[in-house]
């Protein structure tokens, strides 16, 4: 609709580059630049690296963006931008370029909180998000279950890892499969050839003494390890690796934590909408299996496409526009990037 508000997001918390534009739930744009095959030989992104390349890519993909949705920046009423958590440097382009063009433009700023904005992007699909709602936040650097009352002025973390990220877990264990960086995209493509029952992995966390003081925790670098055990022995004994059947099966151990905890979040809370966020979000298995483990209890699930499930610039957007939406007031110009925000700040 015309009459809602026009926001513009940054997003540089990482290594993509990305400026979104919305209006209300609407998507217009979703401009991207990434520093991934800077990073890749390395075998994980160099804080340094991304840095640099988001300084030459973020006056770019701010005009593709204006261009894409077909505005000004003087049309737009209010700029959001990713003030942690994530790499400082990083974080710091993204805050600058914000306050600069808030500056120039006479337009208020919004720095938002990076893990509440892979919430936040699902609106742009699937409209307004019923709460109190479960989320389930799994990205590179994050892997939580939150309760989330009101969006707009903070979720409660219900639990979290306690040792590597979901995203993290797929990353490492596709590196002792040879498989390029980052690997959660080809651990999800070699699944699809392989059998997810050919080995049995452990499932962190959910024999019944954990679940007493971990109950929605995660741990994945037992898993991590178990893999790594596997493909040892194999190697030792001289026999090929089926890559396949090790992404599937390891696959299906992640996603089979993931959605039982997120499951039992709900039922725990009687909450009836669950929504998945963050990068590992796009993966095919995660997805499928959350529909059909949801359905047999009637919660209702939420994910969006693959494409706003990594990171980008809408996400931050439609955070903007959801705090905008709700009254909520615009950020000090002083607003610092915090790499180390904490999950129940929405914004600063
Ligand atoms: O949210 P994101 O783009 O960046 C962070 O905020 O961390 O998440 C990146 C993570 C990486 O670990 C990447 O391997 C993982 O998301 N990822 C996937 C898939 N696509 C991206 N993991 C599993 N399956 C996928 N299809
Ligand atoms: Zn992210």
């Amino acid at each position: 609709m015309a009459d809602e508000p026009l926001i513009l997001g940054i997003e540089t918390s990482c290594d993509e580059t990305g400026v979104g534009v919305v209006r209300g739930h609407t998507l217009l744009a979703d401009a991207l630049a990434s520093s991934v095959d800077q990073h890749a030989r390395f075998g994980g992104v160099v804080p340094e690296v991304a840095s640099r390349a988001h300084l030459e890519a973020i006056v770019p993909t701010m005009q593709r963006a204006l261009t894409e949705a077909g505005v000004t920046l003087a049309d737009v009423d209010a700029i959001a931008v990713t003030a942690g958590p994530g790499l400082a440097g990083a974080l710091l382009v993204g805050v600058a370029a914000a306050k600069g063009y808030a500056i120039a433009a006479e337009k208020p700023v919004y720095g938002v909180n990076h893990l509440a904005a892979h919430v936040a992007v699902d609106t742009l699909e699937h409209g307004p998000l019923p709460e109190p709602a479960i989320a389930l936040l799994v990205s590179g650097g994050h892997s939580s279950l939150l309760l989330v009352d009101d969006l707009a002025r903070g979720v409660t973390p219900l639990g979290a890892t306690i040792d590597d990220a979901a995203g993290e877990a797929f990353d490492k264990v596709a590196r002792l499969l040879g498989l390029p960086f980052p690997g959660g995209p080809y651990i999800d493509r070699e699944a699809r050839a392989g059998d997810p029952a050919a080995i049995a992995f452990p499932r962190g966390l959910t024999a019944a003494k954990d679940l007493v003081a971990h109950r929605h925790d995660f741990s994945f670098s037992g898993l991590k390890t178990a893999v790594a055990r596997w493909v040892e022995a194999r190697q030792r004994a001289g026999e090929p690796v089926p890559v396949a059947d090790v992404a599937a099966s390891f696959q299906e151990a992640v996603c089979d934590v993931l959605v039982n905890k997120a499951l039992d979040a709900c039922r725990s809370r009687g909450v009836p909408t669950l929504v998945i966020g963050g990068g590992v979000a796009a993966n095919s298995r995660l997805r499928a299996m959350a529909e059909q483990r949801a359905a047999r209890h009637g919660i209702r699930v939420r994910v969006p496409r693959p494409g706003l499930c990594t990171d980008n610039g809408a996400m931050v957007a439609a955070l903007g526009s959801h705090l905008v939406a709700s009254g909520v007031a615009p950020s000090r110009l002083d607003l610092p990037a915090d790499s180390a925000m904490p999950l129940t700040t929405v914004g600063v």
